[in-house]
């Protein structure tokens, strides 16, 4: 008899702990983790995880486990480097990134209104996102960023409705090398071949598709 009762225990054990995950990456995101460091994210990153596009804090809702898992990773190692971000990254047990990064990938992304490639590009944000500058190499962004740059599996992060502020700062991290995370120097090479204009025209383009 014990034994068919053996299955359903273990089911039940099985909930329990996918819910207690829930209610710990939860908890990190309001409160704060285990060690000191780890402050509580919804400070910066808000309460539903869309960023403070004022202070140039990124959006973290809806985007892959992987690629935030990665991102973290990356600031920990260093090749992406930010003096706020790093002893966070450090100081987060690999428990608690698995926990967070998944509670984020299911937060609701921002509604983003939805371009084909083939629209007509006004503007000098607009031509870059959808046409790219071929006469110096740098492709359509949405080619790898996805339809109105919302983002493509775990490699191609969104780009839409994230603040102008904060891609305008990636994209200059690049070109001075404290961000070297991107496979194969893709985005270094792009953002090498960028002018000032051509980034802040991009980054208004990108942030303006939600709002
Ligand atoms: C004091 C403010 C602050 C707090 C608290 C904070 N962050 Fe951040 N976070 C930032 C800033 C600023 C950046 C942009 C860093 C850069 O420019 O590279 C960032 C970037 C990130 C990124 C990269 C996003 C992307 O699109 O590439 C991830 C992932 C992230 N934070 C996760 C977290 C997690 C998880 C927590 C809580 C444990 C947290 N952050 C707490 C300020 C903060
Ligand atoms: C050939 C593919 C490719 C093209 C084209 C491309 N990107 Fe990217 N981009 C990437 C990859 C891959 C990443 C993620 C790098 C990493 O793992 O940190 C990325 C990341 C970014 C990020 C960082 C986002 C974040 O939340 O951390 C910004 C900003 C960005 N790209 C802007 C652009 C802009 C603007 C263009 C067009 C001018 C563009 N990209 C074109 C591949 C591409």
């Amino acid at each position: 008899m014990t034994l068919t009762y053996w299955p359903l225990a273990g089911l039940c054990g099985l909930l329990l702990a996918t819910q207690a995950q829930a209610v710990e990456g939860q908890d990190i995101y309001t409160q704060g983790g285990a060690a000191p460091a780890v402050t509580a994210c919804s400070s910066c990153h808000g309460a539903d995880g869309m960023g403070m596009a004022a202070a140039g804090f990124p959006r973290l809702a809806g985007l892959s486990a992987e690629y935030l898992t990665k991102q973290i990773k990356d600031f920990r190692s260093g090749t992406r480097a930010n003096s706020v971000m790093q002893p966070i990254a450090a100081a987060l047990s690999d428990d608690e990134v698995t926990a967070v990064t998944q509670m984020l990938a299911g937060m609701p992304a921002p509604e983003v209104e939805r371009f084909s490639r083939s629209a007509e590009a006004e503007g000098l944000g607009a031509v870059l996102a959808l046409r790219g500058a071929w006469e110096r190499n740098i492709p359509a962004c949405v080619a790898c960023h996805g339809p109105s740059g919302v983002g493509v599996g775990s490699a191609f992060p969104p780009l839409a409705g994230q603040p102008s502020q904060y891609l305008t700062a990636q994209l200059n991290a690049w070109r001075q090398g404290t961000r070297q995370n991107d496979p194969n120097d893709l985005m270094g090479h792009i953002a090498r071949s960028m002018t000032d204009a051509e980034i802040d025209a991009v980054s208004r383009y990108f942030a303006s598709l939600s709002q």
